[in-house]
């Protein structure tokens, strides 16, 4: 009797051993990602990161916010490992509540510029950018000379009064261009220009960097700040009218003679809680090998992060975006001006 006691109470020990042995394996081949991407071609670049891994993607889509507010709501139940979103601000913003956790990696040390990561501590790094995008000047050519929109700076020049458009002043993709152009100037005479910019405005700041070149185009606008990506989605586009847009348009990329064009990321991080982080650095190292490198920038028309790669993209070479001089101010910055910059809107009537 008592070895056939026994031999159950010995089986099932087993077994519960096997059991948690397979549940750490499985746990050992997931990786939870939220991101903030949608584009299609990011599914091959998944699909090619589980083939050479064995690590299984459970993604969950959601925009920026949807993401950040989703992380604060689960705390440290969070099953989050690496969280991508989209813009330097967004990042920093999501990094200050302490969504994120810092890594090291000698590898994307080695391949990701300093300038387009958060800043390091000893620690390591939060965030990292993986694919960059500029923030370039459209104008009438009919209507506005090269020669003075060829700087941010210009935008506040009264030579430009009544022609200038934006979206929102708040929105991250200005954020994080008026926090390095008030690096760059400085508090007082980065609030004089935003100030300036107020001042030329052709209508008060709404809709999306589209809608501003479309503003150039019908003339709404004479001079209109938009990221690259949406200036080559409608060179690319399938519709006659979009690419007549860009006919009607030139696009520049500010201060080439100075600190060089402004250009923003898409990145990733590893969550504050992550539980499979030995994952979640893998996979920030897979997005920054050459192959991940294509598919994650031209899947929106960006630029690769990579040092030392070039853009493989007919629409951004047509724009001039294949040979650029780029700002090299640390995108950490952001993080550091940002209230500031709010408060400047706020000041100046940047709505
Ligand atoms: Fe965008």
């Amino acid at each position: 009797m008592r070895n056939t006691v026994k031999l159950p109470v010995v089986m099932a020990t087993a077994a519960c051993a096997l059991a948690i042995q397979s549940q750490a394996l499985a746990q050992d081949k997931v990786l939870n990602l939220y991101s903030a991407r949608h584009y299609q071609t990011d599914e091959v670049m998944y699909d090619t990161f589980t083939k050479t891994t064995g690590i299984k993607i459970n993604r969950v889509d959601a925009d920026d916010a949807g993401i950040v507010a989703r992380l604060r709501a689960e705390g440290a139940a969070s099953p989050a490992d690496v969280i991508m979103l989209v813009d330097a601000a967004r990042m920093a913003s999501a990094d200050s509540q302490g969504l994120f956790q810092p890594i090291k990696s000698a590898k994307l040390d080695a391949a990701i510029p300093a300038n387009l990561r958060a800043d390091a501590s000893k620690d390591g790094v939060t965030w990292t950018g993986f694919s960059t995008r500029a923030r370039v000047i459209v104008y009438d050519p009919l209507r506005v000379k090269a020669a003075d929109v060829a700087t941010y700076e210009q935008l506040a020049d009264p030579k430009l009064k009544g022609l200038v458009c934006t979206r929102s002043g708040s929105h991250p993709y200005n954020l994080s261009l008026f926090a390095t152009v008030v690096e760059r100037l400085g508090d007082a005479k980065g609030e004089e220009w935003l100030k300036g910019v107020v001042a030329n405005m052709a209508r008060a700041p709404k809709g999306g960097d589209t809608d501003q070149i479309k503003g150039v185009a019908s003339g709404e606008c004479g001079v209109a700040i938009t990221n690259s990506y949406y200036a080559a989605r409608l060179i690319k586009s399938s519709k006659p009218e979009d690419r007549a847009v860009m006919e009607k348009v030139r696009v520049v990329f500010p201060n080439q003679g100075t600190s060089g064009t402004h250009v923003n990321i898409a990145g990733a991080a590893v969550a504050k809680h992550a539980k499979n982080k030995d994952n979640a650095i893998a996979f920030m190292e897979f997005l920054s090998s050459p192959f991940a490198q294509d598919y994650f920038a031209n899947g929106n028309n960006e630029f690769p992060a990579v040092k030392g790669l070039k853009v493989d993209n007919a629409a951004l070479k047509a724009m001039g975006g294949d040979n650029f001089k780029a700002e090299q101010i640390p995108l950490g910055v952001v993080a550091k001006n940002m209230t500031k910059v709010q408060q400047m809107l706020d000041r100046t009537g940047y709505k």
